[in-house]
């Protein structure tokens, strides 16, 4: 750990740490419920859905690479086991048990929705605390925000095809 970088932290870093590890285990649980969900999804545009979910998935995964290694830089210790998952999650995780593509977008938006709450409070908790965090956290909050548009305009158009000519 780089002593300084974590010095100039203070005190509020073992909060921060708590936080990230909770934004930790949502990214994994929204890795999982892409990349699953690219697996079963079926229905009308299912291609182009498919494609969409595999780029998301990659994303939550470097994503949570980005947070783990931020976690160890402020001396903490990134979630050890996938267990600790569900207790720490702030978004949760829904199987895609109804495969249709209107399903698994809207499970998907309501994922969106919820990190780019998290990313939004973590950028309140960490202004003018840490701003290595705080800079992360943008990136990554401006993917979520670009996720939650990709799976919007995916459903109005799945929407548009559907409707058209009745
Ligand atoms: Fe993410
Ligand atoms: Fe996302």
């Amino acid at each position: 750990m780089g002593t300084k970088g974590r010095a100039i932290v203070g005190a509020q870093g073992e909060k921060i740490i708590g936080l990230l590890n909770k934004a930790l285990a949502d990214e994994w649980l929204a890795y999982y419920q892409y990349w699953v969900g690219a697996k079963v999804v079926k229905g009308p545009m299912k291609d182009a859905v498919i494609a969409e979910l595999i780029q998301h998935a990659g994303d939550e995964l470097r994503h949570a690479g980005l947070v783990a290694d931020r976690v160890t830089r402020l001396g903490g210790i990134p979630l050890l086991s996938p267990e600790q998952w569900f207790k720490a999650t702030n978004c949760g995780y829904d199987a895609p048990e109804d495969p249709y593509v209107a399903a698994v977008l809207s499970q998907n938006i309501k994922g969106e929705q919820c990190a780019i709450q998290v990313y939004s409070d973590l950028l309140k908790a960490t202004r003018d605390v840490d701003p290595v965090t705080y800079n992360m956290v943008l990136g990554i909050l401006s993917d979520e925000v670009e996720h939650e548009d990709d799976l919007q305009n995916l459903d109005e158009d799945l929407k548009l095809m559907l409707n058209h000519g009745k």
